[in-house]
């Protein structure tokens, strides 16, 4: 029975690279498709570039582009990566297409006229310089909670705490570094409080499958962290929030219909883009699109994300489809995160890899796309990369291991018997890999790809045991061992078609040149339970696979530390003990910044503060009054009376909370344990004097 299968991995972000932490989850996806392709299943695989949102637009901005044409160019690049990783999707488009903003109105408009849309007014912090709402991860400040600096707006990373971006202390825009303010405005909300119920039943149930087997739609463990969020407060009210769905220009993204201004929020289109890449792709092979998005639909559909979208995919996606009349996910399929050497990817260390410098490294995507799969388990666990074993395993299993056999048979059956195989039907060893069809094909399915593998090598070990125990090499030398020599190495390249098979949604370049080798028009799954026939022709063996050198692994680490330091959007080094260089500024952009030696008159702690110090200035020309937030580093701050600092002396006044009007900023040095230290000046400087 051939199961018709739409197939999605997360849609990659339009304003970054594409990483090795992509890679996994998309090669995990790709190695599901292939087998399922294999298999004679009707599947489709299909993904896109997530285009809009605000940091989009930011991105574009900072790069002088018009977002429409940063995106294509985004797009053009994250293609070239996957395709050189071998990720076959049927179709990679772009959520910034006709398709998915018809269907993402449509969805809408039908959650809308299902009363499941509401408007509210909400209050919001906004970027009075730039004249922009500002999401939560553009505003920073102080943790209400543990008095961390530099804090994202919606979590502390220090203690871990979620709060709003209002409570934050000395809130500022990472956008522009002026203090928002609140602002109203007009949001839709939908209403997923009310979708409670079916979400409840959707998360912890099963679909069953056209071959009877029960497909959880979650697993366990995503299904246990979804009944967190799916349950009561002590009054027994739902704890599942509505969901705010709208974003005020400026925004790159969709428009509401009958809503000038607001925009759809990008997590509303994002995953509607899967139908959209879907939909883009039967118009252009002639597929029925309807079978598969209809509520009622019998095809299967399968999402692989990251465990850190779950909560879209689980809980809002499932009810956006539902309540828009669609059907629902069949299964959504996490995975944890990837780490190198035991350690969070980092662009200090030169871990945080990225796909274009493995290619452009010359390394062989297929050795990654195996031990990544040595890796994977159908678990929300981490895999790591730990990339001596890297080296060690691609190396001992796939040229020790399973390359070897051909390179071991191929040379007798093309010179001794004119590349012609003996039948080997009765063979036990053939008999024996063909034995593991079924288990391994299931350890597929059920995404152990780690245990389908080590059944793989397992075999692998097996005949290469047997190559050992035959010795070819002496057969051929000794007389009358002809027959023998012929049926041991037709056995073998028999041997080595069957692991090709087993091998082939993993490496499907290398299995694709074994195939033509083996003379062999594609491989199929079925084709392990058959052996090839008396007097198959096989092709001249040319070697299939290079090891892995140690210096090219270590040269992959060093072009990604260098190209932490020459990138332009380098992000802040998170194990670095230096902050990374700010963007270039020009002599003008420096000359106006007016700096000047300040005396301190008067320091002292503020009340209702644990972080700022008030200083008494004078500057030569006049006096004033500055806040610092430099509290921490200095407990004694009548210490500092006396001492000549050096202040920004034309900064606009800035209002510190309730404490007043700071009028400037004075200069410190920020060390890497987070204390600050203030600037020296040496003697004969007097207040007034001009810095630079
Ligand atoms: O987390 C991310 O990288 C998102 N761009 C994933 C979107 S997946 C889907 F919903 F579109
Ligand atoms: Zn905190």
């Amino acid at each position: 029975m051939t199961r018709k299968i739409l197939v999605t991995s997360a849609l990659p972000y339009a304003n970054g690279s594409i990483h090795l932490g992509h890679m996994v989850e998309h090669i995990q996806t790709d190695i599901w498709v292939r087998f399922q392709k294999i298999r004679g299943h009707e599947c489709y695989y299909c993904c896109a570039d997530d285009t809009h949102g605000t940091p989009v637009m930011l991105a574009a901005q900072k790069q002088g582009m018009a977002p429409e044409d940063m995106i294509a160019q985004v797009r053009e690049a994250h293609l070239a990566d996957f395709t050189g990783f071998h990720i076959g999707y049927d179709n990679y488009y772009s959520t910034h297409s006709p398709e998915n903003k018809a269907l993402s109105e449509q969805i809408y408009l039908a959650l809308k006229a299902n009363g499941k849309i509401e408007s509210r007014v909400i209050e919001q912090l906004f970027d009075p310089e730039k004249n922009m709402f500002l999401p939560d991860r553009f505003v920073k400040g102080e943790c209400p909670k543990c008095h961390a600096k530099d804090q994202y707006g919606d979590n502390c990373e220090v203690c871990g705490t979620t709060y709003s971006p209002t409570e934050l202390i000395n809130p500022y825009s990472v956008v522009s570094g002026a203090t928002p303010v609140l602002k109203t405005s007009e949001h839709f909300f939908f209403k997923l409080g009310e979708c409670a119920d079916y979400l409840k039943e959707w998360t912890a149930g099963t679909t069953t499958l056209s071959d009877g087997r029960i497909q959880p739609h979650l697993q366990a463990e995503a299904l246990n962290k979804m009944n967190e969020w799916l349950g009561t407060d002590e009054n027994g009210n739902g704890t599942l929030s509505d969901w705010d769905i709208s974003r005020d220009a400026p925004y790159f993204g969709f428009e509401i219909p009958g809503a000038p201004g607001k925009y759809f929020y990008v997590w509303l289109d994002a995953p509607v883009g899967y139908m959209a890449s879907f939909q883009n792709l039967c118009n252009r092979i002639g597929l029925n699109y309807e079978e598969f998005f209809k509520a009622d639909s019998q095809t299967e559909m399968y999402h692989f994300i990251g465990k850190d979208i779950l909560y879209f995919h689980a809980l809002f996606w499932p009810a956006m489809l539902k309540f828009s009349g669609h059907r629902a996910p069949t299964g959504v399929f996490a995975h944890g995160f990837l780490t190198v050497d035991g350690q969070k990817m980092s662009k200090s260390r030169g871990t945080f890899i990225t796909a274009k410098s493995y290619l452009d490294g010359g390394l062989n995507p297929e050795w990654m796309r195996y031990y990544i799969a040595a890796k994977l388990n159908s678990k929300i666990e981490d895999i790591d990369l730990n990339l001596n074993d890297f080296i060690t395993r691609v190396n001992s299993d796939l040229v020790g291991k399973y390359v070897n056999i051909a390179a071991r048979a191929a040379g007798f059956i093309t010179k001794r018997f004119e590349g012609r195989l003996k039948d080997v039907a009765n063979s036990q060893l053939i008999q024996k890999l063909a034995a593991e069809s079924d288990a391994i094909a299931a350890d597929f399915e059920n995404r152990e790809y780690a245990k389908a593998l080590r059944e793989i090598m397992a075999l692998a070990d097996t005949v290469n045991e047997y190559v050992d125990a035959n010795k070819p090499w002496e057969l051929a030398k000794q007389e009358g061992q002809e027959q023998r020599l012929h049926e041991v190495c037709s056995e073998l390249i028999n041997a080595f078609k069957i692991l090709s098979i087993y091998l082939a949604p993993v490496l499907p370049k290398v299995t694709e040149r074994a195939a033509a080798f083996l003379n062999l028009n594609g491989l199929r799954w079925a084709d392990t339970a058959t052996v090839l026939p008396e007097g198959h022709a096989i092709n001249k063996y040319e070697h299939l696979m290079q090891r892995v050198e140690q210096k090219q692994v270590d040269d992959l680490i060093d072009a990604n530390k260098q190209s932490m330091q020459t990138a332009a959007e380098a992000a802040p080094a998170e194990e670095s003990k230096y902050a990374p260089v700010a963007e270039q500024a020009s002599f003008d952009d420096f000359m106006k910044i007016d700096m000047r030696v300040a005396k301190v008159l008067n320091c002292e702690a503020v009340e209702g503060s644990t972080k700022l110090l008030k200083f008494d200035l004078d500057f030569g020309f006049e006096k004033r009054i500055i806040f610092s937030g430099i509290a921490a580093s200095y407990p004694e701050p009548a210490a500092l009376n006396g001492k000549m600092v050096i202040a920004v002396a034309n900064f606009a006044p800035r209002k510190m909370a309730k404490f007043g009007m700071s009028e400037g900023m004075i200069l410190s040095a920020a060390t890497a344990d987070g204390k600050l230290r203030l600037l020296d000046v040496h003697e004969g400087a007097q207040p007034g004097d001009k810095v630079g």
